[in-house]
């Protein structure tokens, strides 16, 4: 893509609008169906480092991070690493230890945000395996780092970033794959992931045709004073990732909270002015979602349920097309970018440059 608004009326607009082609670039080339795998080129890690590491850490800032923690749950369930994420900032400076056996892997968009960049640079120096999953080519943390993926979602203008998170989710599911098929994950397995993986641009744009209705919803959020976006498992990331798209482009404060954590407090700020976004696959853990949506609507709370199918309790729902459960994450979160860019549209919010913010942190 160039930097032509391309007859959009904001970067964040188009951004939303191209990730079916964006997502159909990082996959192109890079699926081996013969041995139901991927081919990463710049990876720059054997079959025997995939086979012996014992963890992977995850490093990242704001949106990188949330996508750390989709692509931490994706190596977890694909190729049964203990894995998790971080933000790059507080890793560095908690003097974490550097474990010789664990993989780490920071993510960027820019490859120039100084915390995530600061903590591969002590990395380094203590000796550990870094790879980056990054956008932009041949930036700071893309050299620094011994090899990784590029995410290929093309520039990214709006200071809120949205297909590079999806882009970047799918990266994750890519190398998450590749070390599964290296490590245990059945032929089979990768199979069906890999088929999942290409209907992901299709259902991307299935999703994004459905814009006026979600145009039509968030002109009701544009009111609340604050919302609650929960999710369990793979839906907490989209839940953190969507109530920090919201904040920043709309001003709407908003909360993100596993749907689980909800009666440990949170349930408090439940009533009819604090309306409640519920991610709600339709996997094994559905029926504790509907219960969750059950506590709510029992403290009056309004609801708009992100699911496969109509949810009951809930006020309204985003009907997002099946997939993989693996691959959810990359698919349930779309909506609500449009709806974060709807409410601040609704108000007349500065959409590509939303106030105090800056496009990379290139400072402490
Ligand atoms: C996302 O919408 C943000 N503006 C912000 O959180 C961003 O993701 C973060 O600053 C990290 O940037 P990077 O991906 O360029 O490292």
């Amino acid at each position: 893509e160039s930097y032509d608004m391309g007859g959009h009326d904001t970067y964040m607009h188009k951004e939303i609008a191209e990730q079916a082609e964006a997502v159909d670039r990082v996959l192109r080339g890079r699926i081996d169906d013969r041995f139901a795998t991927v081919r990463l080129g710049g990876l720059n890690l054997d079959a025997r480092e995939a086979r012996t590491m014992r963890r992977v850490k995850i490093l990242g800032c704001g949106s990188a991070y949330h996508a750390g923690q989709i692509g931490a749950q994706l190596i977890e369930e694909l190729a049964r690493i203990p894995a998790d994420a971080e933000p790059a900032s507080e890793f560095r400076y908690r003097n974490a230890v550097v474990d010789p056996d664990t993989l780490y892997i920071a993510v960027s968009q820019s490859g120039e945000t100084y915390d995530t960049l600061a903590a591969v640079q002590e990395l380094k120096r203590k000796g550990a395996r870094v790879l980056g999953v990054v956008n932009v080519v041949g930036s700071a943390i893309a050299r620094e780092t011994d090899g990784g993926v590029y995410v290929h979602a093309g520039p990214e203008v709006c200071v809120v970033s949205t297909k590079c998170f999806t882009n970047t989710a799918v990266a994750f599911a890519l190398l998450a794959l590749h070390l599964g098929r290296i490590r245990d994950l059945s032929v089979s397995d990768g199979k069906r992931i890999i088929e999942g993986l290409r209907k992901l641009p299709g259902q991307i744009a299935e999703i994004l045709a459905d814009e006026q209705r979600i145009a039509k919803l968030a002109a009701d959020f544009a009111d609340a004073k604050s919302m609650m976006f929960v999710g369990r498992v793979r839906g907490y990331p989209v839940a953190k990732e969507a109530s920090l798209k919201l904040k920043e482009v709309s001003y709407i404060h908003a909360e993100a909270y596993p749907a689980s954590e909800l009666k440990h407090g949170p349930l408090a700020l439940i009533e009819p002015a604090t309306p409640t976004v519920a991610i709600i696959p339709d996997d094994d853990l559905l029926e504790k979602n509907r219960a969750t949506l059950e506590e709510i609507k029992a403290r009056s709370g309004r609801i708009l349920a992100v699911a496969h199918s109509e949810q009951e309790k809930a006020d309204d729902t985003i009907v997002v097309p099946r997939n993989e459960p693996e691959l959810d994450p990359v698919l349930m979160g779309i909506p609500l970018q449009l709806l974060a860019y709807h409410t601040a549209l609704a108000l007349g919010r500065d959409i590509d440059k939303p106030r105090n913010l800056a496009k990379s942190v290139t400072v402490e």
